[in-house]
């Protein structure tokens, strides 16, 4: 089939990719000169597993393509993705400019019926606002009469395994009325929809809230996690027993209930930002998403706290080695990540980080340009040479198996603070560290190692 995407962000130049490789013909469109010219370079301006060798691949054999010609991907595409960016407004609902624009875009140069897919997370109500925004620009253009359908199909991919989650999704939600919009999404998700039915048909209200409610649920998990994380703190409870505990009821489930120091990224903190402050304009209290992201924004202190409390109220002049910067493993991202509020918190009170992250080294320096408070290193070790304490805030696969007897060599302190629990308290205080996590006892080295070698 031949598509066209506009927007080659995140969840576009995923999807594109991914539909290419299925054997659609696929056009990108982006208003960015410098990122399509960087793309038809072979240039991918993300990090993602995967994407690349197939980017390349679809380019070589002519599956993809990328422009800043609107009116070609227009006229391109039978199947046209809206995947732009939605960012917050000040009051934390979903900007929607660029939607529009698209949608605006889309009906200016539009001369036969086009299929117009919401992919960007969008409030309740956007797709009538794209029909509206589409039915008056081709009134404008005398082409009243010319059919489209605008479908709502919401992305659920997570950074780091996008491509794989794209390839082998857990649902395909189509939201839309009329029939012939349903074939053609079922056409064209046929290649992803073997061995079991994935595809869920629905009105395009329950399309675009069930995005909403999908990423506000896993926030609430989390949040929730972090919460007992807190009490656990204060009784003297341990959160990794009681969530083994909580998870065996498969009315909980394992998955998402790990306690850290609070969830980041481009989806969670703006998409229950969004969904309350769509509430609001409703009328609605949206109480609980509030305390989600209220426990949140206090969680990406709480591993600040502990670090200023261990050196009494006093961090001025201390250094700090940092290991992880991205706001989960395998992504390049620092979008709201906890590490930038941990660095700019112990920035402000006078202390210096030496970090090291295997993909975000060049987005952070991006974000915080040269200053003398911080340090980028080449490698974990070099991070931790002379530092007084390490604090590990992503948990990397390369950062789970640690080397304590290096590490202690390096540190000036024998001090780990672990903002993501990746280790065992009892086994590294063992190791005479003093090791702080979350919720979960503090164990000092001299308790444990009572009658051990320190
Ligand atoms: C999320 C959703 O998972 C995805 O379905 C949606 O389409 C986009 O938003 P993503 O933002 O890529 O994906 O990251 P995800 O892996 O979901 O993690 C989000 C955040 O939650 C991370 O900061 C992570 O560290 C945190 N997290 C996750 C926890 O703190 N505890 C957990 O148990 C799980």
């Amino acid at each position: 089939m031949n598509v066209t995407v506009f927007g080659t962000g995140y969840v576009g130049l995923v999807q594109a990719a991914v539909l290419a490789e299925a054997g659609n013909n696929v056009a990108c469109i982006d208003i960015d000169e410098g990122k399509i010219a960087r793309l038809r370079q072979g240039h991918i301006p993300i990090y993602e597993p995967g994407l690349e060798p197939m980017v390349k691949e679809s380019v070589a054999n002519g599956n993809l393509s990328f422009s800043t010609d609107a009116a070609i991907g227009v006229e391109h595409g039978e199947l046209i993705f809206i995947a732009v960016g939605t960012p917050p407004d000040e009051d934390g609902s979903a900007d929607l400019r660029h939607v529009l624009a698209v949608a605006d875009t889309i009906a200016t140069h539009m001369a036969e019926k086009k299929y117009i897919i919401n992919k960007s997370t969008v409030p309740v109500g956007t797709a009538d606002k794209v029909r509206a925004t589409v039915e008056a620009r081709l009134a404008q253009r005398g082409l009243g009469e010319l059919a489209f359908d605008v479908i709502s199909n919401p992305e659920f991919l997570k950074e780091g395994s996008a491509v794989a989650d794209c390839m082998r999704p857990d649902r395909i939600i189509i939201g839309t009325a009329e029939k012939a919009s349903e074939q053609k999404m079922r056409q064209l998700y046929a290649p992803f929809n073997r061995n079991h039915e994935k595809i869920l048909v629905m009105d395009v209200k329950s399309a675009e809230l069930t995005k909403y409610a999908a990423n506000c649920m896993l926030a609430t998990k989390i949040s929730f996690m972090n919460e007992m994380a807190n009490i656990a703190d204060r009784v003297g409870a341990d959160i990794e027993a009681v969530r083994r505990g909580i998870g065996s009821d498969p009315r909980v489930g394992y998955q998402f209930i790990y306690a850290g120091i609070g969830y980041g990224g481009s989806c969670f903190p703006k998409d229950v930002k969004a969904l309350i402050s769509s509430a609001e304009q409703l009328g609605l209290s949206a109480e609980i998403l509030a305390a989600v992201e209220s426990r949140n924004e206090q969680q990406k202190h709480y591993m600040a706290e502990k670090i200023i409390a261990h050196f009494d109220g006093d961090v001025q002049g201390k250094v700090f080695a940092l290991w992880g910067l991205a706001f989960k493993p395998n992504t390049d991202d620092m979008r709201e990540a906890p590490s930038r509020v941990l660095m700019e918190r112990l920035w402000e009170k006078g202390a210096r980080i030496r970090a090291f992250d295997p993909e975000a080294m060049e987005e952070c320096q991006r974000i915080y340009g040269d200053r003398d408070d911080l340090e980028l290193c080449g490698t974990k070790e070099a991070a931790l040479k002379g530092a007084d304490a390490l604090i590990v805030a992503t948990e990397w696969q390369q950062f789970k198996a640690l080397n304590t007897k290096e590490i202690k060599g390096l540190l000036s302190a024998p001090v780990i603070f672990d903002g993501r629990n990746q280790y065992d308290p009892g086994e590294i205080a063992e190791k005479g560290f003093h090791y702080y996590c979350v919720g979960r006892p503090n164990i000092q080295p001299s308790k444990v190692t009572a009658g051990h070698e320190a």
